[in-house]
C-alpha cells in the first residue's frame, strides 16, 4: 500500500495516478457510445443530403457560419421552446464533420428549416439588416455572384459513402448536373431549409 503522504510528496507519482484515474473515468463514459445503437444507428427515416444541399453545407463551413451558430439543441425547456425538439445523437450519424459548434453569437440553426421562406433567407444573407435591423451578422453578397461548377460534388459524395453515408449510385452520377450553374446562395438556402427536416421523427414545433 502506498501511503497518502508518499503520493502527495512525489509529484511524478501523483501525476501518473491522476492520469490513470481520469482516463479510466473518461473511457468508461466514452467507449460505450461507440457500441450503443442510440448513437450509432441513424434515426428512423434519416435521409442523405441532395447534391445541392451538400454543396450548401460546404459553403456554410467555408464561410464559418458554425463559428457563430450552433446546431445542437440542448434538452432544456428554454431551448426546446425556442428551437424545437432537443438534438439526439442518431440525427448526426451521416454528418462528417458534425457542425454542433460551441458558440452562439446567433441563434441555434439545428431546426431552422422551414422557419422562414427562401426569399427571407436570400434577403437575410444578402444583408441581414434589411430584415433584422438590429442584426450584427455579416453580409454575404458574393454568394449571389459565384456559381457552382459541381466538378467535385460526386467525389465528395463518394468519399462520404466510404464513411457510411448511403448516397445512391444515381445521386452520385447526377451530382454534377444537379449543381452545375446554380448560384452559391441557392445551395446555401437549400441546406438551411433542410436543417431539422432530414427525417420526420420530431415535429418542428416551437
Ligand atoms: C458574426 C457572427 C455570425 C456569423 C459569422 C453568421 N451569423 Fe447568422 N446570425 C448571427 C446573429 C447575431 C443572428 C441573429 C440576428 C439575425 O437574424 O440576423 C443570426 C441569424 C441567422 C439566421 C436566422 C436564425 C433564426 O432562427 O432567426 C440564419 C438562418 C443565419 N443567421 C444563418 C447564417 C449563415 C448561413 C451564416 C454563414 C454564411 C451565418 N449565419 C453567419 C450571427 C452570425
Amino acid at each position: 500500500m502506498i501511503k497518502h503522504e508518499t503520493i502527495e510528496k512525489k509529484m511524478g507519482l501523483m501525476i501518473l495516478l491522476i492520469i490513470i484515474v481520469i482516463s479510466g473515468g473518461g473511457l468508461a463514459e466514452i467507449v460505450p457510445l461507440f457500441f450503443q445503437s442510440s448513437t450509432t444507428k441513424p434515426i428512423e427515416g434519416l435521409r442523405t443530403y441532395t447534391a445541392l444541399e451538400l454543396e450548401g453545407r460546404d459553403i456554410y463551413i467555408r464561410e464559418g457560419c458554425h463559428v457563430c451558430h450552433t446546431q445542437m439543441i440542448r434538452p432544456f425547456r428554454a431551448e426546446t421552446e425556442r428551437y424545437g425538439h432537443y438534438s439526439t445523437a442518431n440525427e448526426f450519424v451521416y454528418e462528417h464533420p458534425f457542425l454542433w459548434g460551441s458558440k452562439r453569437t446567433g441563434p441555434d440553426l439545428a431546426r431552422v428549416g422551414g422557419r422562414y421562406s427562401d426569399d427571407w433567407h436570400r434577403a437575410h444573407m444578402y444583408n441581414p439588416r434589411d430584415v433584422v435591423p438590429e442584426s450584427k451578422m455579416p453580409s454575404y453578397p458574393w454568394l449571389f455572384e459565384n456559381k457552382l461548377t459541381g466538378r467535385d460534388t460526386a467525389a465528395k459524395m463518394t468519399a462520404l459513402r466510404k464513411l457510411g453515408v448511403p448516397f445512391s449510385d444515381d445521386q452520385i452520377v447526377n451530382a454534377q448536373e444537379d449543381v452545375a450553374g446554380r448560384y452559391e446562395i441557392d445551395a446555401l438556402v437549400a441546406y438551411l431549409q433542410a436543417l431539422g427536416k432530414m427525417h420526420s421523427e420530431y415535429t418542428n414545433k416551437r
